[in-house]
Order: structure tokens, then C-alpha cells, then sequence
């Protein structure tokens, strides 16, 4: 995967979310800046961009990246987009015209050994996308019980082994802490039956489950993505649009799941009925796209009878 140099699906994303001059914009991962880069060239004059994103490097390289274009008021703030009606208060916004998340990780996440998401670089084994708080993930593994720590493997990584690497890490949690990247490699290629050098030939890594699972755990990403989706009828101004972009099954259904609901209910009004996916040329010249899926809806022009209630 990589990150914010190459933003994924730009055309497609500009064109659902057709952000204008004065408009108020949100992209909830700011990132490296590559899609905000863009969305504020679009919004000047007189527009507002305020970005969100845990970490506090990837807020830095966005700012660097988007510049001060002519006009637009550019606000970065280091905050969970789960607490995104809270970001817009802070900066004296009431509402958005648009509202991006392009979920996962960025390039420096996965390029820094230090950072501990890689399965291919030796590091502590932290994970977290905000290194200012919360527990990493061997903090994590040291004391989650089997039976969650399987289900998560299931659930978020789609692990077929969940069950034999759950009762491996527990095993070895119980002779020496599970510490770093290379600690966890080993303990789920015993628990898989790989030898390092077959994992190493393999075309998917035998720990890739086990890692993206357990990332997603440490940063909450399911219950941040929930708490995402519930707000944005409440921060989309009447006739805005939000997108978003998922790299994961799990994640894709909420997203899928939301936008129905809120069609059904009458607080969005248009939106995609099928997820947009890369062309073959985009998905090569930037592996990260391969499995992206893109949603987006429109807020109800009119207050919807649902959200009286
Ligand atoms: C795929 S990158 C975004 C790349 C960006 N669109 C670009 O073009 O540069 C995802 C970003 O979202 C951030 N992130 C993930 N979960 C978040 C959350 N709950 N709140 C805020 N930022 C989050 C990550 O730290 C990462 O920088």
C-alpha cells in the first residue's frame, strides 16, 4: 500500500463531490494532502478546508502539501474524525458542503520501520496512527483474551488460522512478551506451519491477516468508521455530499449499509448505488487502489422526516 502521493480515485472523487468556490470542505484524513491539495484549489476563493488526521507527521506533510492557496482558509487539526461535529465547532464551522475519508493508512506508516506496521521491517510493534495516545499493539497483546483476540482475527482480518494463531501469541505471551514485528511474524508463521523463508516467497504474507487485524483493533477503525457515519447527516449542510473511500470488506458494508439506510430514511437524497472502483491502469500504476471502493451520497436538500424524530 501506499499513501497520499498518489491519491486514489482523485478524478472520481472530485467529480462525486464537485467541491465549489466558498464551499466548506472537510477531508477526514488529510493525510499527505493529495486529495485536499486538489479539493482547495476547487473551493477558492473564498472556501474553508479544515483537515483531520490522527497523526500529528501526516498533518504536517498535508499542510506542506496544499500550501496557501489564494483565498481559502486552511484549518489542520490533530483529531479523531469520529469526533468530527466537535473538530467543526472548534474551528467556528456549522456545517460542510463536503466531507472526505479515505480510510487505512498512509505511505509513512507502513514505511517507517519505528511506526511497527510492517510485516517486511523489524520494529516494536506499535501500530497506532496517533503515537501521542493509546495502547500499541504489543501493550494490546499482552493482555487481550484469546477468544476476542480470534474473533478479531476473523473479523477484521479475514484469518482462516484465527483460532491457531490466537492460542499461539497467547502461548508465547506466556514464556516472553510479543514485542516486536518480527516476534509476531514468528509466532503466527508457527502457528500457520510456514518456515520465514516460505512466508517470505509467499504472494500473500502468512502474518498480512494477522497484521492489518490487529492494526485496526489498536486504532478502533470500525467503531471510529460508525461514529463517522452517524454524524455526517448532522455536519452535511442540506445538498452536501460526502464520500468515502474503504479498502476493506468489513468497512465497505458499514458504509454501504449507511448510505441505504440514510437514502431510505430521506436524509440523503442521491448517492452511488454500486461502489466506483480503479480502472486497471489506475489500480497499476498504484497498487494501494486495487481494492478501493468509493461511496458517496448527497444530504437531502430539505431536512428528511426521519431525522425529526
Ligand atoms: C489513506 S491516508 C489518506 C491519504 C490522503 N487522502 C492523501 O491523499 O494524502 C489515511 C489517513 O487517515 C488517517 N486516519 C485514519 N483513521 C483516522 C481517524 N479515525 N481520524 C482521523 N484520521 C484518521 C491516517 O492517519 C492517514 O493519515
Amino acid at each position: 500500500m501506499t499513501g497520499g502521493h498518489l491519491p486514489v480515485l482523485l478524478h472520481e472523487v472530485l467529480r462525486v463531490l464537485g467541491p465549489q468556490a466558498g464551499e466548506v470542505a472537510v477531508d477526514a484524513t488529510v493525510g499527505l494532502g493529495g486529495h485536499a491539495a486538489e479539493i482547495a484549489r476547487r473551493i477558492a476563493p473564498g472556501g474553508t478546508l479544515l483537515g483531520t488526521d490522527l497523526d500529528p507527521g501526516n498533518l504536517a506533510s498535508a499542510g506542506r502539501r496544499i500550501g496557501s492557496p489564494a483565498g481559502v482558509r486552511l484549518v489542520l487539526v490533530h483529531e479523531n474524525f469520529a469526533a468530527l461535529p466537535r473538530a467543526l465547532a472548534e474551528a467556528g464551522l456549522d456545517a460542510a458542503d463536503v466531507v472526505l475519508a479515505d480510510l487505512g493508512v498512509a505511505s509513512p506508516h507502513l514505511d517507517d520501520p519505528a511506526r511497527g506496521f510492517s510485516y517486511r521491517k523489524p520494529g516494536p510493534l506499535d501500530m497506532r496512527l496517533d503515537p501521542t495516545r493509546g495502547r500499541t499493539a504489543a501493550e494490546l497483546l499482552a493482555t487481550i483474551p484469546e477468544p476476542e483476540l480470534a474473533r478479531a482475527l476473523q473479523d477484521l482480518g479475514d484469518e482462516e488460522d484465527a483460532d491457531a494463531v490466537a492460542r499461539e501469541i497467547v502461548a508465547r505471551r506466556a514464556r516472553a512478551p510479543i514485542e516486536t514485528t518480527e516476534d509476531l511474524v514468528l509466532a503466527v508463521c508457527r502457528a500457520r506451519e510456514f518456515t520465514l523463508v516460505r512466508a517470505a516467497g509467499a504472494k500473500l504474507h502468512p502474518a498480512a491477516r494477522t497484521f492489518q487485524a490487529l492494526r485496526m483493533l489498536v486504532n478502533r477503525e470500525i467503531p471510529n468508521l460508525e461514529r463517522l457515519l452517524a454524524a455526517l447527516p448532522h455536519v452535511l449542510r442540506p445538498g452536501g455530499r460526502a464520500a468515502v473511500l474503504s479498502f476493506h470488506s468489513g468497512e465497505d458494508r458499514l458504509v454501504k449499509r449507511a448510505f441505504r439506510e440514510g437514502l431510505e430514511t430521506g436524509l440523503y437524497s442521491g448517492g452511488s448505488d454500486e461502489p466506483i472502483r480503479p480502472s486497471a491502469e489506475e489500480s497499476r500504476r498504484n497498487p494501494r487502489a486495487r481494492a478501493a471502493k468509493l461511496r458517496w451520497v448527497r444530504r437531502a436538500p430539505m431536512a428528511g422526516a426521519a431525522e425529526a424524530g
